[in-house]
């Protein structure tokens, strides 16, 4: 590690691994910048929904990801929210994490024009430092100089169950198999595809948090920082 405490720090793992809340108490924790690099390949699947654009239409959507207009904000709602995710003026925040999103989000985010995209603009803001960014390929591909590489991992079994807890503490219905079922297609788009797959760096420190608490997972983290 070249800085103490690491200035760029990268978290991936796969869905409900437990980034994003250990991300983002690191990053309150140590007054950076929490980038969650995922709203922006949600952002992109819901105007290619919002539009009714032909998904298979890769040259299409890779366009409008060239130019898309994604505001991310200071969360203007006390309703659970991290950030405000803005297109167009119109709040996104939870639709982004619809159904619907979720099951053409990782087909849209193997586009490799749309990563070039995107990953671009992650790097950009990346490299300025005090930084905790989270996704899948922050460590391997957007920001593989990072001071600090951490991959979360879990059980499909283990994470659709967390989601199933999310969903149900937001007033709404999920079912559990369901949800394991398209945990595991996730995984398997994200972790097949050609570009920047789902994979720890080499020089990443793994954790599998199965059996570990969101606190103990943070306390790990933290500890590797300070
Ligand atoms: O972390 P998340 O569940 O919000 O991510 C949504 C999707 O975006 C996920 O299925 C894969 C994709 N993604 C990606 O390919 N690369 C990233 N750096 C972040 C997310």
């Amino acid at each position: 590690m070249t800085n103490h405490p690491p200035s760029i720090i990268a978290l991936d793992g796969p869905a409900a691994s437990g980034k994003t809340t250990v991300g983002r108490r690191l990053a309150e924790k140590l007054g950076y910048l929490f980038f969650d690099t995922g709203i922006m390949y949600r952002a992109v699947t819901w105007i290619a929904l919002d539009h009714d654009m032909d998904m298979q239409n890769e040259e299409l959507i890779t366009q409008m990801a060239q130019s898309a207009q994604i505001d991310i904000r200071p969360p203007s709602q006390n309703d659970g929210r991290p950030c405000d995710v803005l297109i167009g003026g119109k709040d996104v925040t939870w639709d982004i994490r619809s159904g619907e999103v979720e099951s053409k989000v990782s087909a849209i985010s193997a586009y490799p024009g749309v990563r070039k995209a995107l990953s671009e603009q992650q790097r950009r803001i990346g490299m300025r430092g005090k930084v905790v960014m989270v996704g899948r390929d922050i460590g391997t591909v957007v920001l593989p100089e990072a001071d600090l590489k951490v991959y979360l991992d879990a059980s499909a079994e283990e994470r659709a169950r967390r989601r199933y807890d999310e969903i149900v503490e937001r007033g709404e219905h999920a079912d559990l198999d369901d949800l394991l079922k398209k945990m595991i297609e996730r995984d398997r788009i994200d972790s097949t595809r050609a570009v920047a797959p789902l994979r720890p760096a080499g020089d990443a420190v793994i954790i599998n948090t199965d059996e570990l608490s969101e606190d103990q997972v943070y306390t790990r983290v933290l500890e590797m920082c300070e």
